[in-house]
Order: structure tokens, then C-alpha cells, then sequence
């Protein structure tokens, strides 16, 4: 048995999410090619396998950090209470600020992390998400950058967890739901 038993279906393949990617980092090599270089903030840990892939194909000057905040633990659903895990080292006053994140569901986290960041004065914040659930949304998140929306339904790999197994299947997936039943 391997992880690839426990899935029920292929949700956006492997070759979809890299034209996809490809296309998204266009957008920005647009947005960010005349101005100081931008900060890329990863959302760790789900966004880490999307920042690798999107920031190859920025042709623009970028630095890159990362942030670590609390979301689901071992529930698919979400607690309400965000707590920064691990914050930026860098003073983003003034800055570029762009936030790469893996999904956004109910819009609390990044709700929470827009409010945080805008009281330290960048110079311009703007959000990019591999994946969208808006059905989801109970906070307004300004997404500028969106790379596929998904329905309403527990989704994982390339870089999304379910307790924190599964980041590294390739595609976009949806678990058995055998799976969740188990423990
Ligand atoms: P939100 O605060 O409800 O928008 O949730 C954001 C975080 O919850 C994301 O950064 C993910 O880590 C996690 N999350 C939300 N939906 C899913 C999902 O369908 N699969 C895996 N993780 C998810
Ligand atoms: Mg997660």
C-alpha cells in the first residue's frame, strides 16, 4: 500500500498546476518588473512546494521569507485562531510585499495576516494563492494572484496536508473517505 491508495480522485493534474504556475508568474513578472524588488512571504508549511515552483519563473529581483502560523492541527476543520508560529525576520516597511499561500478557505488566516502585515507599512501588500475556495469564504481576503478555484471539498498534495501527510503527492487530490474515518 502507498499514499497514492488512499486517493480517491485527481483533482488538477501535475501538468495543469505547471501551466497554470507558469501563467500566474507571468502576471507578476508584469506587476514587479519596474519597481524595487519585491519579498515573497511563503506560508509555511502548505505554500512551500508552490513558492519553489512559482518564484523559477519570476524573472524579477525577489527576496524570499518565510512565516509559519497555526491552522488546522489534525481537523479539516478550521479552529478560528490564528497564532504566528514563526514571523518574518525582515522589516517590510516600505517594502513590496507579496504573500504566497497554498490555499484560501475560510479566509480567517490570511484575513488575520493582511490586518498584521498592513500595520507595518509595506509599500504595497498583494496576495497570491495556488487555490481557491470561495464557496468557503467567511472573511474578505484580497487575492490578487489565484491559481485555480476548487468546491467546497477537502483537498491535498503539492504542498497541502492532511495531518500532515500527503504534501508531496504531485497533483491536487481528493482522499477516500475511508481515509478520515480511520483514526
Ligand atoms: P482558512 O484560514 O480557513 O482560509 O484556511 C487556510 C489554511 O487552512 C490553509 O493555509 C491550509 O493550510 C488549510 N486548508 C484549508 N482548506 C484546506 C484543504 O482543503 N486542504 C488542506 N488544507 C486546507
Ligand atoms: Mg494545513
Amino acid at each position: 500500500m502507498t499514499m497514492f491508495d488512499d486517493i480517491a480522485k485527481v483533482l488538477i493534474s501535475e501538468e495543469d498546476l505547471q501551466t497554470r504556475i507558469k501563467a500566474l508568474a507571468k502576471e507578476m513578472n508584469q506587476v514587479y518588473s519596474d519597481v524595487e524588488p519585491p519579498l515573497l512571504v511563503c506560508i509555511l508549511k502548505g505554500a512551500f512546494i508552490f513558492l519553489a515552483d512559482l518564484t523559477r519563473h519570476l524573472t524579477f529581483r525577489h527576496e524570499v521569507e518565510f512565516m509559519e502560523v497555526s491552522s488546522y492541527g489534525k481537523s479539516t476543520k478550521s479552529s478560528g485562531v490564528v497564532r504566528i508560529l514563526l514571523d518574518l525576520e525582515t522589516n517590510i516597511e516600505g517594502r513590496h510585499v507579496v504573500i504566497v499561500e497554498d490555499i484560501v478557505d475560510s479566509g480567517r488566516t490570511l484575513n488575520y495576516i493582511v490586518r498584521n502585515f498592513s500595520t507595518r507599512n509595506p509599500a504595497s501588500l498583494r496576495i497570491a494563492t495556488l487555490l481557491n475556495k470561495p464557496d468557503r469564504r467567511e472573511m474578505e481576503v484580497p487575492t490578487d494572484f489565484v491559481g485555480f478555484e476548487v468546491p467546497d471539498e477537502f483537498v491535498l498534495g503539492y504542498g497541502l496536508d492532511y495531518a500532515e501527510q500527503y504534501r508531496n503527492l504531485p497533483y491536487i487530490g481528493i482522499l477516500k473517505p475511508e481515509v478520515y474515518t480511520k483514526d
